[in-house]
């Protein structure tokens, strides 16, 4: 996150004395990523970060391959996920290759009975459905339908739903999460033609310090595996944190959308970059307004990434039978385009309510049981006339 940000109580210069009240030193961790050429976050601890009581057991955690050399375009039924009551359970990989785990869940109940660390992947949480709190050892972000949430990795969170009634996209990243570069000065700031600035994001605000000894389980996913580790003090124990590596909520219906006289392509939707993936929003906008423009999109062959599109809200101009929640799949290799009529059908509308989520990876996509649980299985004949 290219903003600085900080919250409680810090000394006035970093690494020197910063004492509790009963004279004894708080405990600095440097919270950063890529080596200490990354962002960085300093925060200070009521206890030591690394009282570790037990190692517990561990699980395997990490996805199957059902068809590891996808050719076929799909549609996947989002909603036909089982909702399940535990956070971590109910997160349900659909999609993934080595940079990116693409999952569906609908969780019904909080997360509160112990924490967890994602020590390998930046996670970025769409939310299609529910509200609540993205607890963690920085602060609080309350969320609501439309929100992203980016929560670097090695951040340790819970999180808690207002319902049952919940419905998350998300993206586990093993490369870290940025908006994206064209869009930032180089100072960092975003420029003026970004379709969003720093006012947007969301940041972590009221921050809890539990000062707390005893047990307390986070459920550390590293290396595929889920590990229970014991520590002795409670996680969220920092009294005050700055700097720039931090977890954020942007509502997508924040995203300014670019038009144009002519039909715009898909970079100007452009929300989230990696090195491996980007993110874009589509949002409800005007039409172009060339007099003889087509608005919906030209067949295009995506040679280099795989194409995976969420669907959230409104009539998706280019697509027939689509519902909220589904996800189509247009694998790199053969190219795709609006649905027969709907190009034609296109001309002359003067705005869309669509509302949807697209992650292109630059690497082919892998498909889990849990997909093709949910694929309808004909979609890549939908183009026959
Ligand atoms: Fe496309």
């Amino acid at each position: 996150m290219p903003l600085y940000h900080k919250l409680g109580k810090i000394p006035s210069k970093r690494h020197t004395i910063f004492k509790k009240q009963d004279g004894s030193l708080h405990y600095e961790q440097l919270f950063g990523t890529i080596g200490f050429d990354g962002m960085s976050s300093l925060m200070y601890h009521l206890h030591r970060p690394t009282m570790v009581k037990e190692v517990g057991k561990s699980f395997e955690v990490s996805p199957k391959a059902m068809v590891s050399h996808n050719i076929k375009s799909r549609l996947l039924k989002g909603f036909e996920v089982k909702p399940m009551n535990d956070y971590l359970e109910s997160r349900s990989v659909m999609l993934f290759n080595s940079d990116v785990h693409i999952s569906l869940a609908a969780p019904k109940k909080s997360l509160t009975d112990y924490f967890y660390k994602n020590a390998d992947a930046d996670e970025l949480l769409f939310v299609h459905k529910g509200t609540g709190v993205l607890k963690t050892m920085l602060g609080e972000i309350r969320f609501e339908y439309g929100d992203y949430l980016v929560i670097p990795r090695g951040m340790i969170y819970q999180i808690t739903f207002d319902t049952e009634e919940n419905r998350l996209l998300i993206a586990e990243s093993y490369h870290p999460i940025y908006t994206p570069k064209r869009y930032r000065n180089w100072f960092g700031q975003h420029l003026e033609h970004s379709p969003f600035c720093e006012r947007d994001f969301k940041l972590p605000q009221n921050l809890q310090t539990y000062d707390e000894l005893g047990d307390f389980v986070i459920k550390v996913k590293k290396q595929g595996q889920l590990h229970h580790l014991v520590y002795a003090s409670h996680p969220f124990d920092v009294v005050g944190w700055d700097g720039y590596n931090y977890p954020y909520g942007f509502s997508i219906h924040n995203f300014e959308p670019i038009t144009g006289r002519v039909h715009q392509p898909p970079p100007v939707h452009q929300t989230f970059e990696t090195s491996a993936f980007v993110v874009c929003s589509f949002v409800p906008r005007l039409y172009d307004y060339h007099p003889q423009s087509i608005p919906a999109p030209y067949n295009h062959s995506n040679i280099d990434s795989d194409e995976v599109l969420y669907y959230v809200d409104g009539d998706f101009m280019s697509r027939k039978n689509i519902d909220k929640g589904y996800i189509s799949l247009h694998p790199a290799g053969i190219p795709h385009g609006p649905h027969p009529g709907t190009y034609e059908a296109s001309i002359g509308k003067s705005k869309t309510e669509e509302l949807a989520v697209m992650i292109d990876t630059f690497r082919p996509l892998q498909l889990t049981k849990a997909a093709l649980d949910v694929d309808d299985g004909k979609y890549f004949q939908s183009w026959l006339e």
